[in-house]
Order: C-alpha cells, then structure tokens, then sequence
C-alpha cells in the first residue's frame, strides 16, 4: 500500500510517499514516518484529510489499527494528514512533576522560618499544633497522588506535550508557596479547635473517598489500560459523574476549614472551576457514548460534580 503522508496545508512531509505492506498497521506507518522524519510517534497525531471548509472533526488514526481499516481494504493508497504535536512526555511524569513542585516547597516554609526574615519579620516564631497538623495533611495530599500516578491510574492517553510540564508546574507551585507562606507565617492567627477538627475530619474523610473512587475508575480498565471508556458505578458514583472531583474539592474545602487562608480559598476556588469544566464535558461525554441506541446502554441520571447544585 501506498500511503501519501501531508502537512494541514497539504505540503507532502515525507517526498514521494511511504510504501508499506497490505498488512501494515498505523504504528507501522509511525514508525516509518519516524524513520523519514526524526519525529518520535508519541508526537505525531494522524488523521484522515478533511474537505477544506468542512467543520467535521478529523477521524484521528488509532496505531493499534490496521491501515486496511482505513481504506475499507478497496484502495491501495491511502493519504494522511500529519500534525507535529511538538516533544511529549508521559502523564506519569507531568503528574509526577507537577505534584513533588507543592510537596517540596510547602515543608521549606514549615521548617525554615528564616524565609520570612527576608520579608521583614524577625521575631521567633511560635508553632501552633494547626500549622503542624496542615503541614501534615499537604504532604499526605501531594504523596497519595504521586502513588495514585502510579500504581493506581490508568491513564488512555499516552503523552502530553512538554510544555505541559512547565504550566503546570508552575501553577501548582505557586500556589502552594503562597498557601505554606501565609499559613506558616509568624503572625498567623488560628481558628478555633472545633473548627480545626471540622475541617481536617471532613477533608481526610473526603480524601478517604477520593482514593477508593480513584480504585473504582481504576477497575474500570484492563491492566494494560484497555478498555476505553466506562460508565462509573458505585459508591458515589451512583449519584454524581465525577465523584473524584467532587470528593477533590471537599476535601480542599476541609483544609481551608481548617487552616482559613484567603490564597487558600483562592486555589479552591480556580480548581473547583477548572474541574467543573472538565467534569462537564466528561458528563457530556458519557452521555453520548451511553445514548441508549443499538444496543447501547443508556447513561442512568447523575449530578455532573456538585450535588444539588450541578
Ligand atoms: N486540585 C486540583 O486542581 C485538581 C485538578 C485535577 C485533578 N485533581 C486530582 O487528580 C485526580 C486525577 O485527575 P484526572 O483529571 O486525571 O482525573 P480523571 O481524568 O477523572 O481520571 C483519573 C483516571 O481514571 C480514568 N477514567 C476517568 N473516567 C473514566 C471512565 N469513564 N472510564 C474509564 N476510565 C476513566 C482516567 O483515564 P483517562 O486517562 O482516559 O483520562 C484516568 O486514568 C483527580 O481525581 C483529582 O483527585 C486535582
């Protein structure tokens, strides 16, 4: 088979075309693209060629396919649309990165009081048990994903672009200084104990449930990640679609209880939205995999994240 490999603008990327067995898949096409271009598969998306001005979305190549697949086996050439997705890294290292960033910065603030000499205060600093027991909880938050990230998740997407990395990077280590900054500040203020066992109660409790939904996505797919994509059941998933955002958001929620830190309230306020928008399009998502049609099961009523509300 020949296949015609082209830019969006149609330019022709590798010259003359690749010629490749009947029987050849889409990752032997990759590999031969590869070969020709120096461009790793991980960053090459291919698709079927679009009618210039059509608003379709582009059928993209699935490298476990066969190019047959493709053709409907009556060609003997194909053309693809080749897309440079730019250097990649796996979702285990963009997690992994993204989460040890909070995890190392936030004790620095806990055990270095110097820090906040350079902001101008040089007293000594007293310790109270709540900025112990915060400290505590951050840590255990940020090491029960890093395990989550990899001996629980089963990711389906392969890789994620590098630049990723650095975004993400930086948002979560911003954060989380400025959250270790004013909860470990020598002039910080603690709110009552009742307060403070409300809150780290509830946010443990809900990090308890975070990591038993993250069990049942996980048994959602094979070991190998095969399995595309389910209808999550049980435990709260009964009620509400994304049950680990919702249980997410609690339990940032019980460490603002708890601790009570306006940047606090800011970091659950920007991660309620961004996993709000995820959570819908996902609802959506299910909703018209599970249409009910041809033998399809129909995807049962659910809340999208925030019960009663959304
Ligand atoms: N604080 C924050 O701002 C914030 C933001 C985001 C996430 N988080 C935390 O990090 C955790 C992981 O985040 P995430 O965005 O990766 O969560 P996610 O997409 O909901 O899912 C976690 C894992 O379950 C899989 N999965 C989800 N729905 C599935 C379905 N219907 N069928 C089969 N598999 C399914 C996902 O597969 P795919 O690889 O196919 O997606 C992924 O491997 C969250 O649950 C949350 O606790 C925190």
């Amino acid at each position: 088979m020949k296949v015609t490999v082209v830019s969006r603008s149609g330019r022709e990327i590798v010259e003359g075309g690749i010629e490749l067995k009947d029987s050849a898949t889409v990752a032997d096409l990759q590999e031969a693209i590869h070969k020709q271009t120096k461009k790793h598969p991980s960053r090459q998306r291919l698709t079927l060629p679009v009618q210039p001005g059509s608003k379709e979305k582009p059928v993209v190549l699935n490298y476990k396919k066969s190019l047959n697949d493709y053709t409907s086996g009556k060609s003997e050439t194909l053309t693809v649309t080749f897309k440079d997705l730019g250097p990649q890294v796996s979702y285990r290292t963009l997690f992994f990165f993204e989460y040890l960033g909070p995890l190392l910065l936030y004790p620095v603030f806990y055990y270095f009081p110097v820090v906040y000499q350079y902001f101008g205060y040089k007293g000594e600093r007293v310790i109270h048990p709540v900025q112990t027991y915060a400290l505590y909880y951050w840590c255990f938050h940020y090491v029960k994903r890093i395990l989550e990230t990899f001996f629980v998740h089963r990711f389906s997407h392969a890789t994620s672009p590098i630049s990723n990395v650095f975004r993400n990077c930086v948002y979560y280590c911003t954060f989380g200084s400025y959250i270790a900054y004013y909860v470990n500040h020598p002039l910080y203020t603690p709110v009552s104990d009742l307060q403070i066992k409300i809150g780290f109660g509830f946010g443990i409790l809900c990090q308890i449930s975070n990591f038993y939904c993250h069990i049942i996505l996980r048994n959602l797919r094979g070991p190998a990640g095969e399995g595309g994509c389910q209808i999550p059941r049980g435990f709260l998933f009964n009620i509400v679609t994304c049950a680990n955002y919702t249980t997410e958001i609690y339990q940032w929620l019980g460490f603002n209880i708890a601790t009570q830190t306006i940047v606090g309230y800011i970091f659950l306020a920007v991660g309620t939205f961004t996993m709000t928008n995820w959570a819908l399009a996902k609802h959506s998502h299910l909703k018209k995999l599970f249409d009910g049609k041809e033998g399809r099961p129909r995807y049962p009523r659910r809340w999208v994240i925030l019960p009663p509300f959304l």
